[in-house]
């Protein structure tokens, strides 16, 4: 990426080590995690029993039936027990759970206590409706406590429940109900995002259309702006209106699934990632709990909208299992000013802070004096997630946010691994700007090249992991064919993690991203193929291919090239309805930056598309905007199929 490259610099580390009850020495730490790796049996055993609570113990840590895993076997647990009735016996009762900012600037506070009252309340609402153990339940909701209160009130009584972020349009919501056949969605009346009423009932509507499995449509009143609900729908707060606060939560096997969260890969559409319940829940747990170094007294925030797993893993299930408080805020960074993030650190004193990269881009482009207004000096730790980050991006993040003072933790993972996998641990590890640092417990993570061989230091190859760990996907749901070939088959005996990386001379790994057909925009992934497919939708479009281009604010942006039936032109209206088709087909942040169209698409003589050139000619374009004129391509196809550069 070029924005990475601009100021390169030798690190410093400045982190030392810092004694502390499970780390008590450095020397302590490095054989925990030698152990990690030598008998994983073992360790997580031991750390399974010792942080979860269960109803009945496992009898066996691993069974390993390649690629598919179990963990945890025989043991029974709930994941709303652990993240709520467990803390309710000590002193935390009556502690702040969740701290809620709207962004109209309501604020409200649950205590774990409230917390657990709303959450039975809500389950039992749900068994009334119908839903029993192994039922799936749609979420499609904006960034408010019901969404935590609803995910956990399926996890109390044995629902698997599927978030989809409110930024998706209604076409992907059906698609994924239909995917994993769900029988009811909540929704709400809409949500608050740059100062407007976010629309989510009507793309409800119209998914619930087509798909006659739905029965029920639970409708959470955020704004006030719906007048009338349909005959399938109910209300929230009608339904839990007379619902008892005690629901006993349901016994849950280790293996029984937690949730299916939708991500897109390399072909096709989104593949519903399942997750299980007790190896998924100590990866979250245990990562909230050493990466981000938790304290008793902590306001944990992670800005992450809980449709993605990051809003999952750290703001919703690891926060909430150590019973920690957990912000949650729901609208966006510039409203009604660029500085509203510093205003919430200010006024409700967060110590650890956790965002993407894209984000920090942003602030730096808004200024500092929007961040200098403010008292930040309640931050102690800083996190960030979602794509590489740059050594500027670093720089003014620990500089500017942390005042120089909070150490950074850069967290590599994926919806698939369900936790943080590559770290650094704060007081252990020294961090160095651009590396994501070196793997977790129990995590066996090299690099490789085409033949699955490690590399040596500091040369480029494939990320993979050599053996399972607690929290990783489980299949793909309803195809475990998919899940096999996509990630186990590409390197022999590995979980491929279509990323590509270095690790240097001193283990840390420096990601350098994704070298599948999977695009990163702004911190979203989004496989080139659903953008194509979503192109191909228009009367006009004969073919489309859709590469990323490096983006010094997004991180990718992409780049459309398009051609045309017979008989349609090409011109600024049809760039804007291709653009509108794509935002109706999966979601705004689909949208292309640029559509480009061409007489024809360079193609290999087998007829494959060479996206490596198209991918060159988006990058190296000087051409700004929408093309709207014709471009020749297999002209440049020519050329570079006669050097040789075809693939
Ligand atoms: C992809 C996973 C799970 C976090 C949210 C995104 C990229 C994620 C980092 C990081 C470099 C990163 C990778 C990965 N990625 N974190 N710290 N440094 N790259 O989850 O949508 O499943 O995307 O995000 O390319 O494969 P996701």
């Amino acid at each position: 990426m070029s924005h990475s490259m601009k100021h390169p610099e030798k690190y410093k580390p400045s982190v030392h080590f810092v004694k502390k009850a499970v780390f008590p020495s450095l020397s302590q730490y490095q054989s925990m995690h030698r152990e990690s790796l030598r008998s994983p049996d073992k360790f997580w055993g031991r750390i399974g029993k010792g942080e979860l609570a269960w109803f009945t113990q496992p009898k066996k840590t691993l069974d390993w039936k390649s690629p598919f895993a179990k963990w945890f076997v025989g043991g029974k647990l709930n994941v709303s027990f652990n993240c709520i009735d467990r803390h309710l016996e000590g002193g935390k009762r009556h502690k702040a759970a969740i701290l809620f900012e709207g962004e109209p600037g309501d604020v409200r506070v649950l205590t774990y206590q409230q917390l657990h009252d709303e959450v039975c309340r809500f389950a039992n609402a749900l068994k009334g409706e119908g839903v029993k153990k192994g039922d799936r339940v749609m979420i499609y909701l904006p960034m408010v406590p019901e969404a935590a209160i609803a995910m956990l009130a399926c996890a109390r009584i044995g629902a698997v429940h599927s978030v989809v972020f409110g930024g998706f349009s209604s076409e992907s919501l059906k698609d994924r109900i239909q995917d994993c056949g769900a029988k009811l969605v909540i929704t709400a009346d809409g949500g608050y995002r740059r100062g407007q009423v976010g629309g989510l009932k009507q793309n409800v509507d119209a998914a619930v259309a087509v798909c006659p499995g739905v029965r029920r449509v639970i409708v959470l009143k955020r704004t006030g702006h719906l007048e009338k609900l349909n005959p399938i729908d109910r209300w929230w707060h009608e339904l839990v209106a007379h619902q008892p606060s005690t629901c006993p939560p349901e016994k849950m096997d280790s293996e029984d699934p937690l949730f299916i969260l939708y991500t897109s890969g390399s072909t096709g559409k989104p593949k519903g990632i399942l997750h299980t319940t007790a190896g998924y829940l100590l990866g979250a747990h245990l990562t909230t709990k050493w990466v981000f170094d938790l304290k008793e007294t902590d306001l944990f925030w992670c800005t992450a909208d809980v449709g993605w797993v990051t809003g999952h893993s750290y703001t919703v299930y690891g926060a909430l299992s150590n019973g920690t408080t957990t912000l949650m805020y729901e609208g966006v960074p510039n409203q009604p000013e660029p500085d509203r993030f510093w205003q919430i650190i200010e006024k409700h004193r967060v110590n650890i802070f956790y965002t993407a990269p894209t984000a920090i881009r942003s602030f730096i482009r808004w200024g500092d004096h929007w961040v200098k207004k403010h008292d930040l000096s309640s931050l102690r730790l800083l996190g960030s997630v979602g794509e590489p980050i740059n050594p500027e991006a670093w720089r003014w993040y620990h500089q500017v946010i942390g005042g120089g003072r909070c150490p950074i933790v850069d967290t590599w993972w994926q919806t698939e691994t369900g936790s943080h996998l590559i770290t650094t641990l704060p007081g252990v590890h020294a961090t160095k700007p651009g590396s994501a640092g070196l793997p977790f417990f129990g995590v066996d993570m090299a690099v490789v090249d085409d033949q699955g061989k490690e590399v040596k230091a500091g040369v480029q190859g494939k990320l993979v992991v050599r053996k399972p760990w607690p929290s990783m996907l489980r299949t793909i749901h309803g195809d475990s064919e998919r899940y096999a070939k996509t990630y186990w088959s590409d390197v022999p005996n590995c979980y491929f993690t279509g990323d590509g990386a270095k690790k240097d001379a001193d283990g840390y790994f420096w990601i350098s991203g994704r070298i599948d057909d999977v695009l990163n925009v702004s911190g979203h992934r989004l496989g080139t193929a659903e953008v194509e497919s979503a192109l191909v939708t228009h009367p006009a479009v004969a073919e489309a291919a859709v590469v990323g281009r490096p983006d010094d604010l997004k991180g990718q942006a992409v780049v459309a090239f398009v051609t045309l039936k017979a008989g349609h032109k090409s011109g600024s209206e049809l760039v804007a309805a291709l653009r509108e088709r794509v935002s109706k087909e999966i979601g705004p942040i689909a949208k292309p930056d640029q559509i480009r169209f061409a007489e024809a698409l360079p193609k290999t003589r087998s007829g494959k598309i060479m996206r490596r050139l198209l991918k060159e000619v988006a990058a190296g374009g000087a051409v700004k905007g929408d093309v709207t004129t014709l471009e020749d391509l297999n002209v440049i196809a020519s050329l570079q199929a006669s050097s040789g550069e075809e693939s």
